[in-house]
């Protein structure tokens, strides 16, 4: 057993659903947690009472272990009132709301993972004391803050601190999974692999262009946009050129060979991740 998932995580296998903004569909999250793993609920934009709704429906589907993730310095405080109504046990947090957010959730016993990318980032996030890091590789799909590849930022995390490591970008197969845990991180977090899931709130063509993307299909676009300054985002080319969640996608995004239901992704994670 990963003492790490038991112990912090409080889940059997480790592995955890990466926020997906609005691809996390409350099956996506109530099936990876019913399979043993994290399901994370993005509150992306989310009103309280939308809050409360989403974890009322996830709550009928499941009784494991969800994640709530901050993204955003929009996000409402008013968010973190519903967590605890919920008795959420976990939250992560990335980019500008970390420093505003650790303390005040760890105030209420909530365990939080802190997203990096870069040497400073890992300081701002021990020097406020997360409880856990999450290392993100520039494999990542999404909006991406790491100019380290994933293996190389896991050596430099390792090279600073014991704090638990959670290893995130680019990883879509268990044999990936089975290379970085235990030796080099205590657990992943997959997003991209669970885009191409029957659970995802994408259509069946975003899954399509997912499976028969290339290496090449996946591109940085470092054009600033919307409310997100100095924010990069690694997505597909392919589909109408479109900046939206339902392109973005890894660098390996090549190795996804079929869309399957959530649950037999995690089972198949399980087998090399709970050896
Ligand atoms: C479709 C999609 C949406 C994402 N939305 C968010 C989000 O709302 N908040 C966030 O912190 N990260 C988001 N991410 C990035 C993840 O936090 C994570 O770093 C990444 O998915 C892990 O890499 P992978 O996609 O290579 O597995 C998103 C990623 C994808 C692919």
């Amino acid at each position: 057993m990963n003492t790490f998932a038991a112990d912090v995580l409080g889940c059997k296998i480790p592995l955890i659903l990466a926020p997906l903004a609005h691809l996390a569909s409350n099956e996506l999250i109530a099936t990876i947690a019913n399979a043993g793993g994290i399901g994370t609920l993005p509150v992306h934009r989310l009103k309280p009472e939308q809050t409360r709704e989403r974890l009322q429906q996830i709550r009928s589907l499941t009784s494991g272990p969800i994640m709530v993730s901050f993204t955003g310095e929009w996000e409402r405080d008013e968010n973190l009132d519903v967590l605890l109504e919920f008795e959420i046990q976990l939250a992560m947090v990335f980019w500008w709301n970390a420093p505003r957010l650790i303390h005040r959730l760890q105030a209420h016993g909530i365990k939080v993972g802190w997203q990096i990318g870069t040497d400073d980032q890992l300081s701002d996030a021990l020097s406020r004391d997360a409880d856990f890091i999450i290392a993100q590789g520039l494999e990542a799909g999404g909006h991406v803050r790491s100019p380290h590849r994933l293996d190389d930022l896991l050596t430099l995390i390792r090279n600073r601190t014991d704090c638990p490591v959670v290893a995130a970008g680019g990883i879509n197969t268990p044999s990936r999974a089975g290379q970085l845990v235990p030796s080099a991180a205590s657990a992943v977090m997959l997003g991209t692999r669970f885009c191409a899931s029957d659970e995802a709130s994408n259509s069946d063509s975003d899954r399509t262009l997912l499976v028969d993307a290339k290496r090449e299909s996946v591109v940085l676009d470092t054009s600033l946009r919307g409310d997100w300054p100095c924010a990069f985002r690694r997505r597909l080319t392919t589909g109408g050129d479109l900046d939206i969640p339902e392109r973005y996608a890894n660098t390996n995004v090549s190795e996804i060979e079929s869309v399957l239901p959530a649950a037999q992704i995690v089972a198949d994670f399980a087998k090399v991740l709970n050896q």
